[in-house]
C-alpha cells in the first residue's frame, strides 16, 4: 500500500478536525483498507460484496445492528416466519440476478406480493371511503414517462431543467390533460410526506418503467424463503469482521489529493478505531446531518444542505381487532384525488402470520418510535368503532419498529433549476468520497446499477 501523505490543502475546519480525530482516536486500534463504506443497507453491502469479490479490502461502518437498511424483516417467534414490513420485493434483471448468485441465493421470477382485499377508509375518522379503486396508470401516463428517458436510472437532467418538470403533480396534471391519472399516479409512488407537493421531476424518477413492471408484468424475482433481508445476512456472514454494526463515524479528513486518502475515527461497542482508507464510498442517505463528521469544505457544504430526507416508518402490529381478511388503507374523505392525509399511517398490509400486520406511517417531521405507535394505536382505535366486524376491546400489541427517515433526500424546484443535480453528478470522487445512496434514483436494483457503474472509476482512483 501506498503511504498516505496529508496535502497541505487542508481548510481550518479541517485541521480543527483533525486534532479531534486524533484526540478521539488517540491509541485506538487501526484498520487499513482500500475502501471505508459508510453504511450498510442496499447500495453499500452491494459495493462492499462486489469490491471484496474484485480482490479489494474494505471496511462496512453501520448504525445499526445489522445489515439492510430499508430492508427490515421480523421473524415470528412462533413459527420463524418472515414478515418483511421495509422493502417488499426485488425487481428482476440482470444486475439483482449477479448480485445474489455473489451470495449463494437462489432465486426464481416470483410474484407481486398479494395483498388481501383493500378497505379504503379515511383514518382521520374510521369513514368509510365509498366507490372508490385504485386503477393501473393508462397510456397517457406512459407517453408522458416516455418523454423524459433521463428521469429513469438517474436525474442526469438536461441544461437547462425543462419548467415543466419543476411543476408539482397536480399542475402537470392540470397542464398536460392527464387528470384522469390522477388517483393511479397519488396512490403509487413510495414517496414520503405531503404527496401534493411532490414535484413532476420525483413522480417519473420514482413511478418509473422498472417499478411499473414489477406491478403490471410481475418483474421480480424471490428468494427461496422470501426473507427479503437474507442478501443482507448473508452478507454479513461473508464479510465477517470487515462489518462495523452499531458503529458511527465521529470524525473524518479527507484529503484533495488521491494519495492523501481518508482518515476516519469510528466509535464503535468495542471502543473507538481509527480507518484508514484510500477511497470512501458513502451509501447512508447524503444529507447535512450524516455528513457532518467527515470535515465538509464550502462546496461539499453548500451542495449537500440543499437536499432533505422525508419522514417515514415503519412496524409490525398483531392483535389490532379487525377482521384479518382486509388490507385497510388510508385514504382522504374530502381531499382531492382521496389523498390520504398527514402524518398518519399509510395502510396495515397482512402477512403470512394470520391476524399479524405490517404497517407504513409518514409524517412531515421526524418522530420518535413512542409517538408513531401511539398514533397508530389511536388510529386503530378508531377503526375498530366503524369497522364491520371490529372488536373494540382488542389492545394492539406492536412487535417491531423501523425508522427509514431520513428517506430518499430530495431538493426544491429552484435547487434543481439552478443544477444541484449537476453539481451532485460533479461531486462523485471529489476528495477521495463517492456517493452511491438513494439520491438519483429510489428502487433497490435501481440503485445497485448505479453503483456498480461507478465501482470501476473507484477501483480506478486506488491505483492513482
Ligand atoms: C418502506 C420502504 C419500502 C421499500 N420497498 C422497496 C421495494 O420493495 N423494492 C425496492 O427495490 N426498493 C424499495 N424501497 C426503496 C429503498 O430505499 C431502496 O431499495 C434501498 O434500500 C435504498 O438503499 P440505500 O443503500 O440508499 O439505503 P439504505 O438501504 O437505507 O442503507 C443506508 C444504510 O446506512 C445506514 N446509516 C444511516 N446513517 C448512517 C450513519 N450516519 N453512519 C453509518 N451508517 C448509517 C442505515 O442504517 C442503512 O443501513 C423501499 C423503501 C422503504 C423506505
Ligand atoms: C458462496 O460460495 C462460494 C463457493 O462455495 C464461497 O467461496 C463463498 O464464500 C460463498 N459466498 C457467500 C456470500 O456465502
Ligand atoms: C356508489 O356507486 C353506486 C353504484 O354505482 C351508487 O349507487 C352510489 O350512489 C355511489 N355512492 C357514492 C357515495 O358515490
Ligand atoms: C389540454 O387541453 C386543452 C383543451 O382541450 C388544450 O387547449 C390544450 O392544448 C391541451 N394541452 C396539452 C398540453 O395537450
Ligand atoms: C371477510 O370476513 C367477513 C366475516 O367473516 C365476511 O363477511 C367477508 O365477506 C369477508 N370478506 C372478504 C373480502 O373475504
Ligand atoms: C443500468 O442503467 C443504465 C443507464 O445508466 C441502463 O441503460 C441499463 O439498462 C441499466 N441496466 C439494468 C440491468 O437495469
Amino acid at each position: 500500500m501506498k503511504p498516505i501523505k496529508w496535502g497541505s490543502s487542508f481548510s481550518f475546519v479541517a485541521s480543527v478536525l483533525a486534532r479531534d480525530v486524533h484526540g478521539r482516536c488517540q491509541g485506538a486500534e487501526v484498520i487499513t483498507r482500500d475502501i471505508a463504506i459508510v453504511g450498510g443497507g442496499a447500495t453499500g453491502t452491494y459495493a462492499a460484496i462486489n469490491l471484496k469479490d474484485q480482490g479489494k479490502s474494505i471496511v462496512v461502518i453501520e448504525k445499526h445492528g445489522a445489515l439492510g437498511g430499508h430492508a427490515s424483516t421480523y421473524h415470528d417467534p412462533a413459527t420463524g416466519t418472515p414478515i418483511n414490513y421495509g422493502v417488499q420485493l426485488y425487481y428482476d434483471d440482470q444486475i439483482g440476478r449477479s448480485f445474489f448468485a455473489l451470495l449463494n441465493i437462489t432465486v426464481s421470477r416470483g410474484t407481486f406480493p398479494d395483498s388481501k382485499t383493500p378497505l379504503y377508509i379515511d383514518f382521520t375518522d374510521g369513514s368509510p371511503v365509498l366507490n372508490y379503486s385504485i386503477p393501473p396508470p393508462g397510456e397517457d401516463y406512459f407517453q408522458a414517462l416516455h418523454k423524459y428517458p433521463y428521469l429513469e436510472n438517474g436525474l442526469e437532467l438536461p441544461d437547462p431543467v425543462p419548467e415543466e418538470l419543476l411543476l408539482t403533480w397536480a399542475e402537470y396534471l392540470e397542464q398536460f390533460n392527464l387528470t384522469d391519472e390522477a388517483i393511479a399516479t397519488y396512490s403509487r409512488p413510495a414517496v414520503s410526506g405531503d404527496i401534493t407537493k411532490i414535484l413532476a421531476l420525483y413522480v417519473f424518477n420514482n413511478l418509473n418503467t422498472v417499478m411499473l413492471e414489477e406491478e403490471l408484468e410481475g418483474k421480480i424475482i424471490v428468494n427461496s424463503n422470501s426473507d427479503l433481508a437474507e442478501p443482507y445476512s448473508k452478507a454479513l456472514a461473508e464479510l465477517g469482521s470487515d462489518v462495523l454494526l452499531n458503529s458511527v463515524v465521529t470524525g473524518g479528513q479527507r484529503g484533495s489529493k488521491p494519495t492523501d486518502g481518508v482518515r476516519l475515527c469510528v466509535s464503535t461497542p468495542r471502543g473507538n478505531k481509527r480507518v484508514i482508507a484510500k477511497q470512501l464510498v458513502f451509501s447512508a442517505p447524503p444529507v447535512l446531518e450524516n455528513l457532518k463528521p467527515f470535515g465538509l469544505d464550502e462546496r461539499e457544504t453548500n451542495i449537500i444542505s440543499q437536499f432533505e430526507g422525508g419522514c417515514y416508518y415503519t412496524g409490525v402490529v398483531t392483535n389490532l381487532g379487525l377482521p384479518t381478511n382486509y388490507s385497510y388503507v388510508n385514504r382522504g374523505q374530502q381531499t382531492e384525488s382521496h389523498i390520504a392525509s398527514v402524518p398518519g399511517v399509510v395502510m396495515f398490509n397482512p402477512t403470512k402470520v394470520e391476524g399479524t400486520y405490517y404497517y407504513w406511517y409518514t409524517s412531515l417531521s421526524d418522530l420518535t418510535k413512542n409517538q408513531v405507535e401511539t398514533d397508530t394505536r389511536d388510529t386503530l382505535k378508531r377503526l375498530q368503532k366503524t369497522v364491520t366486524g371490529a372488536d373494540v376491546n382488542a389492545e394492539p400489541i406492536f412487535m417491531a419498529f423501523k425508522s427509514h427517515t431520513p428517506l430518499h433526500p430530495t431538493a426544491s424546484a429552484d435547487a434543481i433549476r439552478k443544477g444541484i443535480y449537476r453539481d451532485v453528478y460533479s461531486l462523485q470522487g471529489y476528495r477521495n468520497t463517492w456517493y452511491t445512496g438513494s439520491l438519483l434514483v429510489t428502487g433497490s436494483s435501481q440503485l445497485w446499477n448505479i453503483t456498480s457503474q461507478l465501482l470501476p472509476r473507484i477501483i480506478a482512483a486506488l491505483e492513482r
